[in-house]
């Protein structure tokens, strides 16, 4: 590994430990009110705001490290159900932006009720239940945070409805997520996955992002020998289609 790299990654990685503190300590004075006195709904505000954006800043951390290791063919694979991984993305993004959809999917008890919930956000999830408990074995992390930016772009971007689906072969795993969005006009497909670059949105009050999004998960897609279509033009909404191969 290039020497600037390794002390970039480095910094990000010593970032996880005062890191983990903060997210900590936060957690205790909310949790454990007996010990630390007890909170006023204002402080409590405050501090859920707080250790949000702690999460938020892990998070980070970690899928910049999930970049590095990736570039050098690291893998780290295991066996997990598609249930877990799906559920576990979930429970993250929603953990950014409404605890208590995070809250919800954590209490889930089957993948009827996970529908149910995910439904009254407008967001379809599609998946046979027969492949839902099944195990595939991957790189876990990996695909969260592919499907993470996915999702967290089809959020984004979305008018008011989002379709996840999941499929599994004997070679692959499939996840598509479409939303009803501007869409891309044709001749911006090649660009958007490019570092940094962002369309002009019509919708100026979205969350802007720094354009990293897709460019990472094409990076990880590759270490995978994955690949990724996109279906797309204006005003006709977007699917961002994802393959990795089993
Ligand atoms: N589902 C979508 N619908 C419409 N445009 C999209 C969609 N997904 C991505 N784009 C366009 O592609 C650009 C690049 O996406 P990308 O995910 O790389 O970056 P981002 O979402 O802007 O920021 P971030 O680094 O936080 O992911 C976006 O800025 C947006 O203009
Ligand atoms: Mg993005």
């Amino acid at each position: 590994m290039e020497k600037q790299r390794l002390k970039f990654d480095f910094l990000i990685h010593d970032l996880k430990v005062p890191l983990a503190v903060i997210e900590a300590g936060v957690r205790s004075l909310l949790e454990k009110q007996d010990k630390y006195g007890v909170l006023s709904e204002k402080q409590e505000k405050i501090l859920l705001r707080a250790l949000r954006n702690a999460k938020v800043t892990s998070t980070l951390v970690n899928d910049a490290l999930e970049l590095g290791r990736s570039s050098e063919g690291i893998m780290n694979k295991s066996r997990c159900s598609i249930a877990s991984f799906v559920e576990q993305s979930l429970i993250e993004i929603f953990d950014l932006t409404e605890s208590h959809s995070a809250d919800l999917t954590k209490v889930c008890r089957d993948l009827n009720e996970l529908k149910k919930n995910l439904f009254q956000k407008s967001i379809q999830l599609e998946i046979d239940e027969s492949i839902w408990k099944q195990e595939v074995y991957i790189d876990e992390s990996k695909i969260r945070q592919i499907f993470r930016n996915l999702l967290n772009n089809a959020l984004k971007y979305r008018k008011n409805l989002i379709e996840i689906k999941l499929a599994k072969s004997a070679a692959a795993l499939d996840i598509s997520v479409r939303d009803d969005g501007q869409g891309i006009p044709r001749e911006l497909h090649e660009k958007i996955f490019k570092c940094y670059f962002q369309m002009d949105m019509q919708n100026d009050q979205c969350v802007r992002g720094h354009g990293l999004g897709l460019a990472g998960v094409m990076i990880l897609l590759e270490d995978m020998g994955g690949r990724m279509t996109l279906e797309s033009d204006t005003g006709k909404g977007t699917v961002f289609s994802v393959t990795i191969p089993l």
